[in-house]
């Protein structure tokens, strides 16, 4: 079996959602506590034993190319004034041993299109997706999510995708997945719609924003009509995948903050900074102090 060595992020999504902040930068870029939220997704992708990241980027989005390569003024400057733990905390986001790959998606044709545009760079083997919106914490002392996912594929063998359950009247924002029960924590997939009607939605189990593909998933994609809101839907090239080879949902174990939302960036804000080595405990002392009524 092929080992999971590439991890594509599609971030050329314009972030409209948080408007005025994403207006000359790229929301992936927007930090929690003090990370910015493509960086989650990064350490995660390493921490499941990939070392080459592909980024599908676009226009406006040159700080995240900034950010995962050497800052060379900035290391020599912290160098010069001696301060060697921050110039750690700077290296330590680029280990040497990641590549980092940039493709550009010129038109937002959507997820199942930017997928497509590194079709060239992932090498034929099977590969992961992370969407940085959704922002995965593993259990404590345990895996990340992405690592949960990795071991679920070197057992099956076959595309895994993640899911959790969710309540009905929120269906309509994700892809929905209808299957058997088939080992712990795991289905294996007979249905997948993107953004089903809540009387549609043929259940509630929803995709969350991590995948690992099979390399046939591309030629899927790339035969499918448009789907929902007209967008190339990388749910309908695994509706087609289904015609061909098996897929399994995985229930993964962890906590998903849908950083997308202005609702989840701050649940995640306040959740990672409460738990933050650094200013955890200042923080938790000022909310007891705020005493809030609601
Ligand atoms: C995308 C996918 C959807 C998935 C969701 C997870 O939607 O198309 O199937 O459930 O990510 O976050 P988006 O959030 O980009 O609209």
């Amino acid at each position: 079996m092929k080992k999971i060595n590439t991890a594509v992020f599609p971030v050329a999504g314009l972030g409209t959602r948080f408007l005025p902040a994403t207006k000359a930068a790229p929301k992936e870029m927007l930090p929690v506590v003090d990370k910015p939220l493509i960086q989650y997704a990064v350490e995660e992708a390493y921490a499941a034993g990939i070392r080459h990241m592909v980024f599908v980027t676009g226009r406006n989005k040159r700080a995240i190319e900034d950010h995962f390569d050497t800052a060379y003024e900035l290391e020599n400057e912290l160098q010069t004034q001696g301060k060697q733990a921050l110039l750690d905390l700077v290296r330590s986001v680029q280990p040497s041993d990641m590549d980092c790959t940039y493709v550009r998606q010129s038109h937002a044709l959507g997820l199942g299109h930017a997928v497509l545009c590194a079709e060239h760079l992932t090498g034929g083997a099977p590969f992961a997706v992370l969407l940085a919106d959704d922002l995965m914490i593993g259990p404590a002392g345990g895996a990340s999510v992405l690592a949960q996912m990795v071991q679920a594929y070197e057992r099956l063998g076959n595309s895994v995708i993640a899911v959790q359950e969710v309540p009905q009247d929120q269906v309509r924002r994700y892809g929905i997945v209808v299957g058997q029960p088939d080992g712990e924590r795991l289905l294996n997939i007979s249905q997948i719609v993107e953004k089903p009607t809540p009387e549609k939605a043929p259940s509630r189990m929803a995709v969350a924003g991590r995948y690992i593909l099979t390399n046939a998933v591309y030629e899927q994609i790339r035969q499918q009509p448009r789907g929902a809101g007209g967008e190339i839907q990388l749910t309908d090239g695994i509706a087609g995948l289904l015609h061909h080879e098996r897929v399994h949902a995985y229930q993964y174990e962890g906590k998903r903050y849908d950083c997308g939302s202005k609702e989840g960036f701050l649940e995640a804000t306040v959740e990672l900074a409460l738990q933050h080595p650094e200013v955890g405990a200042g923080f938790r002392d000022y909310l007891r102090a705020l005493n809030v009524k609601i």
